[in-house]
């Protein structure tokens, strides 16, 4: 691979194939990349490092684009450990080099690896000379930790964005995008946005603002694709995301352990789809939350299923309402349904969830006893609501 991106930033980053789980949560089926860049002066700064497992090849990368140059500057913009776990060996190969990051990051900086000095602390828009390249610095708290930080260099006109933009997928040897990359990744950056960032949508707004002050050619971020010509399209999708706005349609999830309530799921997601209505539909007890989560953030409604459990909402289905309300989601519906077998509750508890944290409930919801029946569950009835609110 050749890690040029142009003349004087490099691509040292390395691809993830191996493991299943990003964050040991979220399903990676393409993987996901784990994104640093060289940039390349009279001096040489290096922007994050990667995750602990690719010590060797994130090392070797960096001799294939300077093979014996040294690196003057480690910039952290993001102290995470999937940027953050080789800055040590980075160290250890260039023992002159100068760490270029915020206050907020220092403490993590010797919480995680033990490092407290050759440290140069940055703030908002200070500049450092790489001789003939500068950079510029750009608070961004929150998205996705409180000391992160975008770097823009003025003569590339590029933003190092940490994970704002950020997808997931493992990234081909043409790392920066074509006409077709925004299409190809678009559903992996919403549902990499959705569950790693979601829940900051406000300071993703504020960081919105902030960039858009800056002349942006390219956009490089810590996963995912370097940006170049779809650039209105991601940044508009960015903005769309961090408000909460969505498009028309339904986001169907379900949980059931003998299927009555995987009847009702299927019955409304076949009336919607009579109404024309998008739906996408989503067993939590079989797939990964990562993609229905996904579909939280694309589609207005969101509809759950989950019969009653231990005068509780059966786990799965509790787990995933949980996460949809811990991220702040703004400006969805909510409707349920679920069997029950002697005194429910699981619909009125899942009602209370979503209500308290701010779902408008389209209906009372459907709670129907032991098995299913279009009797019981009238979900022509609830589909009908759904296109009418
Ligand atoms: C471990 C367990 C706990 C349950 N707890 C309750 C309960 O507290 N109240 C109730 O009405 N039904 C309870 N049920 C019954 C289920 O809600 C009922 O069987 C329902 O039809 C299951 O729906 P499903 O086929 O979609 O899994 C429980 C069932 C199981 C297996
Ligand atoms: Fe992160
Ligand atoms: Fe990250």
């Amino acid at each position: 691979m050749n890690g040029k991106i142009s003349e004087k930033i490099r691509y040292v980053g390395v691809n993830d194939l191996a493991d299943q789980l990003f964050e040991n949560q979220w399903y990676i089926p393409t993987g996901i990349s784990y994104n640093s860049y060289l940039v390349t002066g009279d001096k040489i700064a290096l922007t994050d490092t990667a995750a602990a497992d690719f010590n060797e090849q994130f090392i070797s990368n960096i001799k294939r684009e300077i093979g014996d140059r040294r690196v003057d500057y480690l910039v952290i913009n993001h102290m995470e450990p999937d940027h953050s776990a080789l800055i040590s060996s980075v160290r250890k190969l260039y023992p002159d080099i100068t760490i270029v990051t915020n206050a907020r990051a220092v403490p993590m900086l010797k919480g995680f690896n033990n490092v407290c000095d050759n440290i140069q602390v940055i703030k908002e828009n200070d500049r450092l000379s790489l001789g003939g390249l500068t950079l510029e610095f750009h608070m961004i708290p929150m998205v996705h930790w409180p000391e992160t930080m975008a770097t823009y260099c003025i003569e590339e006109k590029t933003v190092f964005s940490g994970d704002a933009f950020g997808s997931y997928g493992a990234v081909n040897d043409k790392i920066t995008d074509d006409s077709e990359t925004f299409r190809l990744f678009r559903d992996d950056l919403i549902r990499y946005y959705s569950n790693i960032v979601g829940k900051y949508g406000k300071p993703v707004n504020s960081a919105l603002e902030k960039l858009s002050c800056l002349d942006i050619k390219r956009i490089c971020p810590t996963h995912g694709p370097v940006w170049e010509k779809n650039i209105p399209e991601i940044v508009s999708l960015y903005q769309k995301m961090s408000k909460y706005e969505t498009d028309r349609g339904v986001c169907l999830v379900y949980g059931s352990m003998y299927g009555n309530t995987e009847k009702a799921a299927m019955a409304l997601a076949g009336e919607l789809e009579k109404l024309d209505i998008p739906c996408a539909v989503h067993d939590l007890c079989t797939e990964n939350p990562s993609f229905a989560l996904r579909d939280v953030f694309k589609y207005d409604i969101l509809a759950a299923g989950g019969p009653t459990y231990n005068n509780d909402i059966f786990p799965p289905v509790r787990n995933f309402i949980y996460s949809v309300c811990s991220r702040l989601v703004k400006n969805h519906k909510f409707v349920s349904f679920g069997s029950y077998s002697w005194g429910g509750g699981s619909v009125r508890l899942m009602n209370e969830m979503a209500a308290a944290h701010g779902m408008e409930l389209i209906s009372d919801g459907i709670q129907f006893s032991q098995a299913y029946s279009k009797e019981k569950c009238d979900m022509k009835a609830l589909a009908g609501l759904i296109a009418n609110c």
